[in-house]
């Protein structure tokens, strides 16, 4: 039968995506429509549908977010919440909504697209242009492994830190972060009132100033969610951060959430690669499938270009041209240059540099820093 791919239309379809949603996925229909219902920058363009027989069978969700690049944003399409429904699976309906979305979301501004995978779907995603790349890291954490975590008051939040905590979270994310509004954290804070009180906020503080904060579940023992588990234990993180001077508040927020918990020993946490808690501690292989995509070369080009003239200007070598080629993307610079596939150049972006010394000045090591929050 015939099929269509397209935005959703109307109130009628989008109660289907719920309905779709609701029977594919773990959460109930009313999770999936209190999501988009309760974001007040929702726009229907970014559902996506394969309707066939005046049925939506296939669905996926564009949730647009404004990442950080080294001081300039680009705007990512955040991409979750895909389903087909049983009957209508292995009939390539999902990747032709993947498809129809990514050639929608150039020429709307995205720049990039970011999705977490399931094993079973990365193949999909490979097929429709994402690539998987270095992301988070899960560590070994253990009370008796000697960091440093006195001199702090842990606590539970009050209204009046709201505004310390952005700030804090606001300085940390670097060098690929999310950049969140205000909306982003009301419904951040209202999500945990009404939609999810088993969520918990701390915050520490020393000398009466904020210095990191708390955000996760902290499960009793035995509790058993979908996610790496050591002896049965798991704080379900979902946010440890610190101010930069204070590395060792957010040792003191795990101790506190892992007192809570009640379980002696070590606990499983996931974290942003490089983030200050993983230093020195033993990594447990993860599975953190974040896959990325290049959606618009030129999109991109205009955001990073000033970046990189001024790390080019840094480097001693000015006068940096960038271009788009049918192979990739051109770096003309007045000694040398490189053309890089779209795929590798868009690594670069991503991950940094470290096998060319012309591009690692350009394109430093690095690593998003996106957070449970951040993630669809
Ligand atoms: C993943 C899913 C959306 C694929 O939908 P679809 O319309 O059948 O996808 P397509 O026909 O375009 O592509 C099929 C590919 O999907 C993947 N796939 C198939 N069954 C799958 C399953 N049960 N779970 C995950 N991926 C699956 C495979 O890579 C498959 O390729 P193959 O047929 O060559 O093995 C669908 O299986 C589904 O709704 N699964 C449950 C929800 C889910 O896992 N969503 C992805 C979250 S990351």
């Amino acid at each position: 039968m015939e099929s269509q791919v397209r935005p959703v239309r109307g109130r009628e379809e989008l109660e289907q995506c719920f309905e779709l949603w609701g029977d594919v996925f773990d959460e109930d229909r009313g999770f999936f429509q209190r999501r988009l219902e309760g974001d007040r920058t929702y726009d229907s363009a970014t559902t996506w549908v394969a309707v066939v027989g005046g049925e939506v069978v296939s669905a996926a969700q564009i949730f647009p977010f404004d990442a950080r690049w080294d001081g300039t944003t680009l705007l990512v399409a955040g991409i979750g919440s895909v389903a087909t429904r049983p009957t209508h699976r292995g009939q390539g309906l999902a990747l032709a909504v993947l498809n129809a979305q990514r050639a929608w979301m150039a020429p709307a501004g995205f720049a990039l697209a970011l999705l977490f995978a399931r094993e079973r779907a990365i193949p999909l995603y490979e097929r429709a242009g994402y690539v998987r790349l270095p992301f988070g890291t899960t560590v070994a954490w253990s009370p008796d492994d000697g960091a440093t975590r006195s001199g702090y008051t842990v606590r539970s939040v009050k209204p009046a830190d709201w505004r310390a905590i952005r700030t804090i979270y606001a300085a940390q994310m670097a060098p690929l972060g999310h950049v969140r509004s205000k909306a982003f954290w009301t419904d951040a804070i209202r999500w945990t009132e009404q939609v999810d009180p088993g969520r918990e906020w701390l915050v520490a503080e020393q000398a009466g100033r904020l210095a990191g904060y708390f955000f996760g579940r902290i499960p009793e023992v035995g509790e058993d969610e979908e996610g790496p588990t050591v002896q049965g234990r798991r704080i379900r993180l979902w946010e440890v951060v610190s101010h930069l001077n204070h590395p060792g508040a957010a040792e003191a927020l795990v101790e506190r959430a892992h007192r809570q918990m009640g379980a002696p020993g070590m606990v499983p946490l996931s974290l942003p690669a490089g983030h200050v808690l993983a230093e020195g501690r033993s990594v447990i292989p993860g599975r953190h499938r974040g896959m990325w995509s290049l959606v618009s070369a030129p999109a991109l080009l205009r955001a990073i270009h000033p970046v990189l003239a001024r790390r080019a200007e840094d480097a001693g070598v000015p006068a940096l041209t960038l271009g788009e080629r049918p192979d990739g993307v051109r770096l003309v610079w007045a000694a040398g240059e490189r053309t890089l596939a779209g795929a590798d150049f868009l690594e670069a972006v991503i991950c940094g540099r470290d096998d060319d010394p012309w591009l690692g000045a350009l394109f430093p090591p690095a690593t998003p820093f996106l957070w449970s929050l951040d993630q669809f």
